[in-house]
């Protein structure tokens, strides 16, 4: 059922010589360059991280200097790339290698914070040659279709043959580039929908192929179901100044601190049947005065379907826990998408004012 793993390879790592993307990770093999890269495009786009790839590299070219760095730093070079827990676990890896070296075994590697067997198989075989099979969302769709696997291949038996099927296919004598093809030949050519079979070096090997059946696999799950939520913000403002504060650890069940550092305003969820607008009033306390609605907007994150309602507030006092910072100094604080455009609109709003 395998296809011949020598033709395999020779066919796909001459496609990859040929049609690989000129990207800032591939520059060379540098371990701390590739564990940022294959961090940040975990569940994110090529195109969206490059951009972040290359300031981050700028700000912190090694993980000695990554290490030294705030916690603050850190996460305000992450902000907007989203999944944020990463920042905190390279932040975490870079100061373990900075200790104690790089770890240039499969064992050493998972050791790392935040590296689970995809970024060590990652890592290890592109910068030590470790023969390591990589096994992301790229290569699951282009095995599934080479192999036709009629299983769900994220669980039990249809993983462990896919599992075993890439680590049988492998070249052991370039596993970086082997990987990294796949990836690429699954990102380029084996795309989810309208795959372009016609310019794939392994439609000869692929049963998908041969059965006109590729756009049936891979046999994922159902997705789970987004959620609808509706928050409240209260921008409570005095001068140019507004209240806010790093996150905190909520301390309710199912709260992993995700934004954990991350800046934010008085908000809160909108139970059924509550109104926005009553329910900033409620948050921002007595002492506040109401102005306007300053935005209302949705914001996707994860599975989440956020509508957001801003009220702009002006207040002489603070609310407890909460600190007067200025819009300035906010900016250069780590804040996450929804947050910098609440900043934005307070800014644009101010400046009409
Ligand atoms: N996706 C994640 N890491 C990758 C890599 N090194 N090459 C291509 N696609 C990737």
């Amino acid at each position: 059922l395998l296809p011949d793993p020598k033709n395999f390879r020779r066919l796909l790592l001459a496609w990859y010589k040929k049609n690989q993307r000129d990207l800032p990770w591939r520059k060379n093999t540098d371990p701390y360059r590739v564990l940022v890269s294959e961090l940040m495009l975990q569940q994110t786009q090529v195109k969206t991280v490059l951009p972040y790839y290359s300031k981050f590299l700028t700000r912190f070219p090694n993980a000695r200097a990554l290490a030294a760095a705030s916690q603050e730093s850190v996460l305000a070079s992450w902000a907007g790339l989203g999944y944020y827990r990463r920042a905190r676990f390279l932040h975490a890896a870079a100061k373990a290698v900075a200790k104690q070296g790089f770890p240039q075994s499969a064992e050493g590697l998972l050791d790392l914070p935040g590296v689970g067997a995809y970024t060590a198989a990652a890592v290890g075989s592109i910068s030590f040659g470790l023969p390591l099979a990589v096994v992301d969302g790229n290569v699951i769709r282009v095995l599934s279709r080479v192999l036709a696997l009629d299983k769900d291949p994220t669980t039990g038996q249809g993983k462990r043959e896919l599992d075993s099927a890439a680590q049988a296919l492998l070249d052991p004598s370039h596993p970086g580039d082997f990987n990294q093809a796949l990836m690429e030949l699954g990102a380029l050519i084996c795309a989810q929908t309208k795959p372009r079979c016609e310019a794939c070096p392994l439609a000869a090997h692929c049963l998908a192929f041969r059965g006109k059946t590729q756009e049936s696999y891979p046999r994922l799950p159902t997705p789970v179901s987004t959620l609808k939520i509706h928050k409240s913000i209260a921008l409570i403002t005095k001068g140019a100044n507004v209240l806010a504060m790093p996150r905190t650890l909520s301390g309710r069940a199912g709260d992993e601190g995700r934004m954990l550092g991350y800046w934010h305003f008085p908000e809160l969820e909108l139970k059924k049947g509550e109104r926005p607008e009553a329910m900033a009033i409620h948050l921002a306390g007595e002492n506040a005065k109401l102005k306007i609605r300053l935005a209302s907007f949705l914001h996707s994150i994860t599975r989440y379907r956020i509508k957001v309602d801003a009220y702009l507030f002006t207040s002489e006092k603070a609310l407890k826990g909460w600190r007067w910072i200025g819009l300035r100094e906010l900016h250069s604080k780590p804040l996450a998408s929804a947050e910098r455009r609440l900043l934005k609109a307070l800014v644009a709003f101010g400046s009409k004012d």
